[in-house]
């Protein structure tokens, strides 16, 4: 077991490498990739420091290379860097072509995996191709940056959620380190105890979308659970953090951090009682799941906090709110 992970470890840093050097040492790599990232505005310094690299437009460059420096087929297989052709124990295929590469590192800063972008987006590929789970990557249990961010994360005491790959990498190059991405997928358990590790604050900065916003809302009782403080920053429409760091520059950037930042259960409450209108049926169902909400709280006096906050904010009295909490916690236990 220890062996297969430190062989999986070694051909994973080898094609960082080897994506690497495609990059910086070929025409190719150069004239797409190095463009790409410099259009994008990642200076080389950024490049170094995420490791970032290009695959080139052809079949099997990297598995070749492999092969020719001993590593077998089977490992690149098992690392998910190879693709085996249909019915085919022996012909295969590189995964990552004509994209640029974004080296996922686990804690200790080890590769574990790689996200590829494509260098144009239309509708005939996916614009983002991720390593499939592998005994040394499983997708639920790391964040994209933990690595970069980790001691920022510490110092700062807190820690900022995004949801993409090119927002870390904007954020710090913006000088913001304590950035990890949860590359798309939803929150697990998991991911938050990893924060948790460093940090009990945690700060979410979705993009800017129904889609994004539906996603900040669902899941997020989880990390309450976790005892983590939660709060939430939403972008204008159709912005996420890499562009309107971009946009707006990091000073400004940092600004609007701290006046849009809301707690969650402050956010969860405005945003289902917009939705709500005036229906008092819609309210009623509102003040059930804040309420429900708020019981995942592990410590008492921040729950009696936020009680006494939403009470005001759906109008409604205090000491209801807290006897429906109490229901539903013994109904829990
Ligand atoms: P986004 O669509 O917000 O992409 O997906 P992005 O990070 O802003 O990328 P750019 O700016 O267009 O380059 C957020 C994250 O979801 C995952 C990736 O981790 C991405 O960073 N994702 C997205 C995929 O895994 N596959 C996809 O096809 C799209
Ligand atoms: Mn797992
Ligand atoms: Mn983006
Ligand atoms: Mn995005
Ligand atoms: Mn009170």
């Amino acid at each position: 077991r220890q062996n297969a992970r430190e062989s999986l470890y070694l051909v994973l840093n080898f094609a960082k490498n080897f994506y690497q050097q495609q990059l910086t040492q070929t025409d190719e790599g150069q004239s797409v990739g190095v463009s790409y990232f410099r259009e994008r505005g990642f200076t080389s310094d950024i490049q170094k420091k995420f490791e970032l690299g290009y695959s080139t437009d052809t079949w099997d460059a990297l598995t070749k290379e492999a092969l020719s420096k001993g590593y077998t087929a089977d490992i690149l297989l098992k690392a998910g860097l190879l693709i085996h052709k249909e019915g085919s124990q022996t012909a295969g295929y590189d995964r990552f072509r004509g994209r640029v590469i974004f080296p996922i590192h686990n804690v200790a800063g080890k590769v574990i995996a790689f996200g590829a972008r494509i260098l144009k987006t239309d509708k005939s590929q996916p614009k983002y191709l991720n390593s499939p789970e592998t005994e040394v990557y499983h997708k639920s249990d790391i964040l994209y940056g933990i690595f970069q961010a980790k001691n920022a994360i510490r110092q700062q005491e807190a820690c900022y959620l995004v949801e993409g790959y090119t927002d870390v990498v904007s954020l710090h190059q913006a000088g913001i380190e304590n950035v990890v991405a949860s590359s798309g997928t939803s929150l697990t358990t998991e991911q938050i105890r990893l924060i948790g590790r460093f940090t009990p604050n945690i700060t979410i900065l979705y993009d800017g979308d129904m889609a994004g916003i539906k996603a900040a809302l669902r899941g997020l009782d989880l990390v309450l659970e976790e005892g983590l403080n939660v709060s939430i920053v939403l972008f204008p429409d159709g912005e996420d953090p890499d562009s309107y760091v971009r946009r707006v520059g990091a000073e400004a950037f940092k600004d609007y951090l701290k006046k849009a930042s809301r707690d969650f259960i402050t956010f969860k409450t405005e945003t289902l009682l917009q939705d709500a209108g005036n229906d008092p049926f819609r309210l009623a169902a509102v003040i059930g799941e804040v309420v429900n909400s708020i019981i995942k709280i592990p410590d008492a006096i921040k729950r009696q906090v936020f009680f006494h906050r939403t009470s005001e904010m759906m109008k409604v009295d205090e000491q209801m709110l807290i006897s429906e909490g109490n229901k539903l916690l013994r109904k829990l236990h």
